[in-house]
């Protein structure tokens, strides 16, 4: 992973990119960007990418697992930028389950990971990682509930570190997971330095507002949920806040 890379001055988005080459490039292809005019979250949310800012990139891969599998890409990415982001700037990371990095409350980190292919079997899989690195203001409707590490940290982040530490970080887990089938260094990462376990969470549901005490993260990176009725749940994935926020 990432001895080929692909780095653009500016681009739409490094995961449209991603898509449109994925047929013809190969496993483990690293997309960058200093900048991103269409940059994308998850659920149709657009990524604000300002020039020079922050860590925009997609990492191609052409797994054998099936697409029920895929998620799991986003746990391992998820640990890998917590733990980097740790190592690198030593600030108190946290994962904020599945795909968000949070330090101090606030969001310094999104994954959007997605695929194509057949029921069986994925054609490929792009894991979109964005970090609000050197970031110094954020548009006022995002004041509350994003920040950057520089902003946290009160000084600059080398971004060329924090991507090398990513990606061998990533490839680690990812190998680990691939080959010999273990999640297990993942799950305790996600484990350790989780935001929401044992907390008390606001879970959208279409257009409904549930609470629910978070009670674990299963072995396959699920969490496991129950409702103030009683009532238990395992989400796949899906927008969990906590309570208060
Ligand atoms: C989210 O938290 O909603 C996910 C944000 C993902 C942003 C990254 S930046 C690089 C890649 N390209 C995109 O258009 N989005 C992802």
């Amino acid at each position: 992973i990432g001895s080929r890379i692909i780095y653009f001055d500016t681009i739409d988005s490094t995961n449209n990119y991603s898509k449109r080459i994925a047929k013809d490039t190969p496993h483990g292809t690293i997309i960058i960007s200093e900048e991103q005019s269409g940059g994308r979250g998850r659920l149709g949310r657009n990524w604000i990418s300002p020039k020079g800012e922050g860590i925009w990139m997609s990492i191609l891969l052409k797994p054998e697992i099936p697409p029920t599998e895929g998620m799991k890409m986003t746990q391992i990415a998820a640990a890998a930028a917590c733990q980097a982001i740790r190592d690198v700037t030593a600030l108190e990371a946290y994962i904020k389950w599945p795909n968000d990095i949070v330090v101090h409350g606030k969001k310094v980190c999104g994954i959007l990971t997605e695929m194509a292919g057949e029921l069986n079997q994925i054609d490929y899989l792009i894991v979109g990682i964005g970090i609000n690195a050197n970031n110094l203001s954020f548009p006022k409707e995002f004041k509350d509930v994003a920040t950057s590490l520089a902003i946290e940290k009160g000084e600059k982040v080398d971004r060329k570190t924090l991507i090398l530490d990513l990606l061998s970080k990533f490839e680690a887990l990812y190998c680990h997971y691939i080959m010999e089938g273990k999640l297990d260094e993942t799950l305790s990462i996600i484990r350790n330095y989780s935001a929401v376990l044992g907390k008390s969470v606001r879970i959208i549901k279409g257009n409904q507002e549930c609470y629910a005490i978070v009670e674990e993260i299963n072995d396959e990176g699920c969490l496991k949920v129950r409702y103030e009725d009683g009532e238990e749940e395992l989400l796949i994935s899906g927008e969990v806040s906590i309570r208060g926020k």
